[in-house]
């Protein structure tokens, strides 16, 4: 049997507790399709297919059988597009849960024959987050340690060139 999972998120950036999870996930599925919403609700600092691509580069060593790909609309009806039977969510702290656990009731509800599985990040990227990490890009603080290499330039960059229009 072929274990295929979904690993969705904003991913604005993907950081390294991210990629922690995606690299822990790539070692227990067949296929694992990380998953960038589309949410056009938001103003994300980088857009869908720049997302995309960053990810694409942050993931490139962790094996074929990853992929990326865009989507909006439901969580479970882009995994039913994949074929995937798991949704793969990360827990960084205690205070993760209580929303994850309403996500992962909801998408039961909605789709009871996809599982969430949850992964803890390691311990050292338990403080890393998307929306801290570019508070610190835009104070000049030091980001290396909580984002992959490409999203590090990329956010630099990004605050070089000021915001997009
Ligand atoms: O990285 P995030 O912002 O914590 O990811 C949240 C995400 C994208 C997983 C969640 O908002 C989501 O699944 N959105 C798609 C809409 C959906 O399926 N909603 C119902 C179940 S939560």
């Amino acid at each position: 049997m072929t274990r295929v999972a979904v690993f969705p998120g904003s991913f604005d950036p993907m950081t390294n507790a991210h990629l922690d999870v995606a690299r822990r996930a790539s070692g227990l599925f067949d296929r694992l399709v990380i998953g960038v919403l589309n949410n056009p609700k938001k103003e994300p600092m980088f857009g869908i297919d720049e997302r995309v691509a960053l990810i694409g580069r942050s993931v490139a060593d962790l094996g074929a059988h990853v992929t990326v790909d865009a989507f909006d609309g439901l969580t479970v009806n882009f995994a039913k597009r994949h074929g995937a039977g798991f949704i793969v969510r990360g827990l960084r702290a205690v205070s993760d849960f209580e929303a994850e656990l309403q996500m992962a009731l909801t998408n039961r509800k909605l789709a009871p024959e996809i599982d969430t599985t949850f992964l803890m990040t390691a311990l050292e990227y338990g403080y890393v987050s998307s929306s801290l990490t570019k508070e610190v890009a835009r104070f000049g603080g030091d980001i290396g340690p909580m984002v992959p290499a490409p999203v590090a330039e990329a956010l630099v960059e990004r605050l070089r060139a000021g915001p997009r229009v």
